[in-house]
């Protein structure tokens, strides 16, 4: 099975779900297993040794996001996400973004930033100071270890050329060397006709003009993007921290997506971020659920997780808007609230 357009998914059973996901993706047994059993995946022992004082575990719901056609290829997508309507939303911007040929989405290179920061004494009544960066392509890695050991390991060397006293030696998370950019069209008639096309362009306006809806406008996209980086196990933190700086690069916090109409009245989104992501190392080959979200994926190389990625966030971003510029978005938020109510009460 390649397609990722799967008729009524969420009215599957979980064993339904996940022979769909097992067709889609060759699982094995024990991937299955580890699914079916919903646990979280670690155990006390494993969460022992990942991090410090550990007590315990603390497990998300995993959702599949369907319809994902990215470069020419179908993708079923895992999100690891506490909030409702996100991975429907996902799947039905997805969906809509098909019918013109899905994401185009491309990555400029994966070259990690470390900087050496490098104090000089010079003999007047201030200090100067020199910033030495080191450009390490990381191949599939996130590269942040490799990055700060090389740091650390050359700093010596730079102390005897500059004849300076280096102090910090650490990666920069701003990570301007590994740029991803996704686009879609939006088909106008399945968007709801040209009018909520010009109130979708409207409110990316607002967002893009506004910080306090910026900063709303771009925790919508990152709903997608950080999503599918706690599936498949990336440093949120990093991913965060980037974007929103990014937001900012102009000179002025603006919205992260751009929203156009090409001649035929379709919507046209755009999302470009600096993206640090890695499928060798760190928590994606340690964490048992982790691994089998990069198998859902059948990622074969790093750039195409951060294609995922980014186009999980421009689908959440459109869904958003689209919502907003029409009905609200608490119809669908409280959907699965009432349900949780009910199952509480
Ligand atoms: C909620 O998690 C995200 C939204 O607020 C994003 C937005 O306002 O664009 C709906």
């Amino acid at each position: 099975m390649t397609d990722s357009s799967i008729p009524k998914f969420f009215e599957k059973s979980h064993q339904e779900k996940l022979n769909i996901i097992s067709n889609f993706s060759e699982l094995t047994e024990p991937e299955l297993n580890h699914l079916k059993n919903a646990t979280g995946g670690i155990d006390f022992e494993h969460a022992n040794k990942m991090i410090e004082n550990a007590i315990g575990t603390f497990s998300l719901p995993l959702g599949i996001a369907t319809n994902f056609k990215i470069n020419d290829k179908d993708y079923l997508v895992p999100m690891v996400i506490e909030e409702p309507s996100v991975v429907a939303a996902a799947s039905k911007a997805a969906k809509i973004a098909r019918i013109h040929g899905g994401f185009q989405a491309k990555v400029d290179g994966n070259i990690s930033i470390g900087q050496i920061q490098v104090c000089k004494e010079i003999k007047t009544s201030s200090s100067s100071m020199l910033i030495v960066e080191l450009m390490i392509d990381v191949g599939d890695a996130m590269g942040a270890n490799v990055t700060n050991t090389m740091c650390e390991t050359v700093a010596p060397l730079i102390e005897k050329i500059t004849g300076g006293k280096t102090l910090l030696r650490i990666l920069s998370n701003y990570s301007t060397k590994r740029m991803v950019t996704t686009t879609a069209t939006f088909d106008k008639d399945a968007v709801g006709g040209e009018q909520v096309v010009d109130n979708m362009i409207l409110a990316f306006e607002f967002a893009d003009n506004d910080v306090y809806r910026a900063v709303t406008h771009n925790k919508g996209v990152m709903n997608g993007t950080i999503s599918v980086a706690n599936a498949t196990g990336q440093d949120s933190r990093a991913i965060e921290a980037a974007a929103h700086a990014y937001a900012s690069h102009t000179g002025r916090y603006r919205s992260l997506t751009t929203w156009s109409k090409d001649d035929s009245g379709n919507l046209v989104g755009t999302f470009e971020i600096p993206l640090s992501v890695g499928i060798v190392g760190g928590v994606t080959n340690d964490h048992p659920i982790a691994k089998i979200c990069t198998k859902i994926l059948q990622l074969t190389n790093v750039q195409d997780l951060a294609c995922i990625m980014a186009s999980t966030g421009l689908a959440q971003n459109f869904a958003a808007m689209r919502a907003l510029a029409t009905e609200g978005i608490q119809k669908g938020h409280m959907k699965l609230h009432a349900r949780k109510q009910a199952s509480n009460s």
